[in-house]
C-alpha cells in the first residue's frame, strides 16, 4: 500500500478518504527536521500552511508523487523544485472561499465597532459605553484589491451592507466587475477613494509590499485596511508608523510577513489594530471542504488517475 504523510491538522473527512487507498501517518505539527528525515518513505504529502515544503525536502523525497495543499495558497511549497522532480502539486481553490471572505467582513465590522477591545474591557470588569463609539459601513466605499473568488464574495456581501465598491484587478474585465456591482479603478484611485481597503490577491513580486509608505500616504485619514490574503502584501513597519501617527484610522490583519507573528510593534497598538492568527480558512465547513477536495485528488493520483494541478 502507498504511504501518505499528513503533516498539518487536517479534517478527519480527508483522512478517511486517504485511508481507503493508503497507509496514513497523521503527524500535525511535525518539525522541519523530522519532515526532512522521514519524507523518503512517503508517496504523498498532505499539508496546510504550516509545513514548509522546501527544495531540500523535495530533494530528499525518493518516492513522492504528489503534494496536496488543503487550501488555496501554494506559496509554502517550492513549486520549481517539485516540477523538476515531476511531483504534482494540487490545492483546493474554492473550498475555503466563503470562510476567508466572511473573515474579512468580520474583521471590517470588528474594526468599525471596536468589538475586540470592548469585549476585553467588559471582561475586565469595566462598563465604558462612551469609549466605544464606532462608525457605520453603510454608504461607505470599500476598495477591493483582487476580484477573484474571495474578492467577489466580499463584494457581494459589501453590496448587501449598502456599501459602494471600487475594485482593482488588472486580470478581470470591466463586465465581470459590473456584474458584481463593482467599479474598476486604478490602484491610486482606489487608495484615494476607499474608506475600507481589503486585499484579496496572491503574494507575487507585483503585490509584495503593495501597501507601503507611499501608498499609505495616498489614503484618507479615515481609511481602514483589511488583509485576509497573504502576509507580505503589507510593509508592516510602514503600516505601524502610519497607524501610530494617525495617518490612517485602522488595520485588521489575519496574515503576516512572518508566521507565527511573534514580537511585533503592531501588538503594542490599541483598538486601531485587530490581529488574528491566520484564521481566514478556519471554519468547520471550509476545513471539511478542503480536506475532502485535496484527499480525493491524492487518492486519484495514487490510483493512477490524472491529477488536477495547482
Ligand atoms: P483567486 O485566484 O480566485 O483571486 C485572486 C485575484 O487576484 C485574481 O482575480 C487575480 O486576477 C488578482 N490579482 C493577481 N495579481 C494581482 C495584482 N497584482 N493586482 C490586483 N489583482 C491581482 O484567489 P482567492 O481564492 O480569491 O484568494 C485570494 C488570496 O487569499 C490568496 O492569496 C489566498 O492564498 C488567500 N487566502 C487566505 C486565506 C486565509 O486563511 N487568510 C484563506 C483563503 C485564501
Ligand atoms: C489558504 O491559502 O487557503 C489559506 O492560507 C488558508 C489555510 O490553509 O490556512
Amino acid at each position: 500500500m502507498p504511504k501518505v504523510l499528513v503533516s498539518d491538522a487536517i479534517d478527519q473527512a480527508g483522512i478517511e478518504i486517504l485511508t481507503q487507498v493508503a497507509q496514513v501517518t497523521y503527524e500535525p505539527d511535525l518539525s522541519p527536521a523530522t519532515l526532512l528525515e522521514t519524507i523518503p518513505q512517503y508517496d504523498a504529502l498532505m499539508i496546510r500552511s504550516g509545513t514548509k515544503v522546501t527544495a531540500p525536502v523535495i530533494e530528499a523525497a525518493q518516492r513522492l508523487r504528489i503534494i496536496g495543499r488543503a487550501g488555496v495558497g501554494v506559496d509554502n511549497v517550492d513549486l520549481q523544485a517539485a516540477t523538476r522532480k515531476g511531483i504534482v502539486v494540487v490545492n483546493s481553490p474554492e473550498g475555503n472561499t466563503i470562510a476567508a471572505a466572511e473573515h474579512a467582513i468580520a474583521l471590517m465590522m470588528s474594526l468599525s465597532r471596536h468589538v475586540g477591545e470592548a469585549n476585553a474591557s467588559l471582561k475586565a470588569g469595566q462598563w465604558k459605553r462612551s469609549q466605544f463609539i464606532g462608525v457605520e459601513v453603510y454608504k461607505k466605499t470599500i476598495g477591493v484589491v483582487g476580484l477573484g473568488r474571495i474578492g467577489a464574495h466580499v463584494t457581494r456581501v459589501a453590496r448587501a451592507l449598502g456599501m459602494q465598491i471600487v475594485a482593482f484587478d488588472p486580470y478581470i474585465s470591466a463586465e465581470r466587475a459590473q456584474q458584481l456591482g463593482a467599479r474598476l479603478v486604478d490602484l491610486e484611485q482606489l487608495f484615494h477613494e476607499a474608506d475600507y481597503i481589503t486585499l484579496h490577491v496572491p503574494r507575487t513580486p507585483e503585490t509584495t509590499h503593495l501597501i507601503n509608505e507611499k501608498t499609505l500616504a495616498l489614503m484618507k485619514p479615515t481609511a481602514r485596511i483589511i488583509n485576509c490574503a497573504r502576509g507580505g502584501l503589507i510593509d508592516e513597519q510602514a503600516l505601524y508608523i502610519a497607524l501610530k501617527e494617525g495617518r490612517i484610522a485602522g488595520a485588521a490583519l489575519d496574515v503576516f510577513e512572518n508566521e507565527p507573528l511573534g514580537e511585533s510593534p503592531l501588538c503594542a497598538l490599541g483598538r486601531e489594530v485587530i490581529l488574528t492568527p491566520h484564521l481566514g480558512a478556519s471554519t468547520e465547513e471550509a476545513q471539511t471542504n478542503v480536506a475532502i477536495d485535496v484527499a480525493e485528488q491524492i487518492r486519484d493520483v495514487l490510483l493512477g488517475l490524472p491529477a488536477r494541478t495547482a
